[in-house]
């Protein structure tokens, strides 16, 4: 087994069928000439998202941890002309990078990138009564990710969406010897889904360009 073919193989489908256009790349390649760390969804992923949200017949996203924007794309091209996505991003680099992409992708007016700690925001968004969305992806810090679950379940109504990225981190989440905040707080989120009877999930592992991973996906009953 050879990481390098994961790599291929994403690269295979991503020019056969996914159809990743000059504006994604672009962003990409802003992200990259800003300095960005290179932890964006994979071309298969972000479409994906963009699969997922379309089915779910999405119109309001929320999404957590926005880096570049890339995985914001996705979502929000999968929106109809009067839906709306709200992202949070902690990083003001992160931010206004993100803003830059949307608007060369021409999503300003669906995009809304919020910059503060998520768990700050969350409060606000809830209070400004953004919510229920119908759509959600958790991606920022992974300590906190049972926050953003409960979070995420708030924010909802029966048949919201929720997906979860890096669930699996290269096995680390079965590891006893793993002990890092990601990891536990990845645990912490497995164990309330576990004691949620509002959410329907499973978790799906992967191998591809960004090694071996996962996601999980949820529906709230
Ligand atoms: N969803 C993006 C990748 C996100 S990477 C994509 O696939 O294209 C994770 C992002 O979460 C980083 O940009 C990081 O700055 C941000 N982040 C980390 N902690 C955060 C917090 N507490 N609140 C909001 N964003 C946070
Ligand atoms: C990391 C974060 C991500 O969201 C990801 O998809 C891959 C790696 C990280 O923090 O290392
Ligand atoms: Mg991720």
């Amino acid at each position: 087994m050879d990481e390098r073919q994961w790599g291929a193989v994403d690269a295979y489908f991503t020019r056969t069928i996914v159809w990743q256009d000059g504006v994604l790349e672009s962003a990409l390649a802003a992200n990259a000439a800003a300095g960005l760390p290179q932890i964006d969804v994979s071309p298969p992923h972000g479409k994906l998202l963009y699969l997922l949200a379309r089915a779910a017949g999405a119109v309001t996203a929320l999404e957590i941890g926005a880096l570049g924007g890339y995985s914001t794309i996705w979502i929000a091209r999968a929106l109809p002309p009067d839906g709306r996505l709200v992202t949070l991003e902690a990083d003001e680099t992160h931010a206004t990078v993100a803003r830059r992409n949307v608007a060369r992708a021409g999503l300003s007016e669906k995009v809304e990138v919020r910059l503060g700690a998520a768990l700050d925001l969350l409060p606000k968004i809830e209070a400004e009564g953004l919510g229920p969305f119908d759509f959600v992806f958790i991606d920022a810090d992974k300590s906190n990710n049972a926050n953003y679950l409960t979070w995420a379940v708030r924010l909802s109504r029966p048949g919201t969406v929720i997906v979860v990225d890096n669930v699996v981190r290269e096995g680390a989440i079965v590891d006893a010897a793993a002990s890092d905040p990601g990891t536990v707080g990845l645990r912490r989120m497995f164990e309330m889904m576990a004691r949620e009877p509002r959410l329907k999930a499973t978790a799906i592992q992967t191998v591809g360009s960004k090694g071996w991973d996962g996601f999980v996906l949820a529906i709230v009953e």
